[in-house]
């Protein structure tokens, strides 16, 4: 029987952790002399931690060697590891445990399709580890969203088609590859800036059953 398959980005989707990887930026960019914005930290929404520094450079028009750069990728990471280090389920975005735990009873399968290389610790510290079937992340791709590369995978390792994929996203660039991989998008967060979204809802209290049994139903 075919099944659809859930896959849910991590960072502004299931966890809060975007204050935290702003403030590591931010860290950095007043190291090297110049400010970084809350406005600013929207283009680094589902990106790479990689094209992350090249855009934060670019801001502060700053060029940097080749071992600068790798020092500064890892700089970042230590101060954005140190904000995560006592995070608990408290962070967990309101209503994310509800939907998790309603398709799990329903025994639909559950992946995970984030850019970082930090999201099995997050999920472990968090407790929501036990809910997914696939974890793919930052240390599973070549290619960063927009490229659909993590959500084919996650459908993969779910064992779905990708066309019966349903993807969870808080980024531009996460819903511009959930629509080229050819699933189903849903815009968490604001829908004048992810109105390239199927669907769209600010958070999970606004999803209720009915809307997740639609879902369910698509095969
Ligand atoms: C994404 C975040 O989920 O992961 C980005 O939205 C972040 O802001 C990217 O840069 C990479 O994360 P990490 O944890 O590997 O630096
Ligand atoms: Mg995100």
């Amino acid at each position: 029987m075919r099944k659809v398959g859930f896959i849910f980005d991590l960072d502004g989707v299931i966890v809060d952790t975007a204050k935290y990887h702003y403030l590591a930026w931010r860290k950095l960019a007043n190291e090297l002399g110049f400010d970084f914005t809350h406005d600013q930290n929207e283009l680094f929404k589902g990106v790479s931690r990689k094209r992350c520094l090249e855009i934060l450079l670019n801001i502060g028009d700053v060029t940097a060697t080749h071992e600068q750069f790798d020092r500064w990728m890892i700089d970042k990471n230590v101060d954005y590891l140190e904000y995560i280090e006592n995070m608990d389920a408290s962070e967990i975005l309101p209503d994310v445990p509800r939907v998790l735990k309603y398709l799990k009873e329903r025994d639909m399968p559950i992946a995970l399709g984030s850019a970082s290389k930090n999201a099995r610790p997050i999920l472990e510290k968090v407790g929501l580890l036990h809910y997914f079937d696939a974890i793919v992340d930052g240390n599973n791709v070549t290619k960063a969203k927009p490229d659909p590369e993590v959500f084919l995978i996650a459908a993969k390792n779910l064992g779905v088609n990708p066309l019966d994929g349903v993807v969870f996203e808080d980024a531009v660039a996460g819903i511009q590859a959930a629509n080229a991989a050819g699933m189903i998008s849903v815009g968490i967060g604001d829908n004048q800036i992810l109105f390239e979204a199927a669907h769209n809802f600010n958070d999970f209290t606004e999803m209720d059953s009915g809307f997740l049994d639609g879902l369910r139903a698509l095969t």
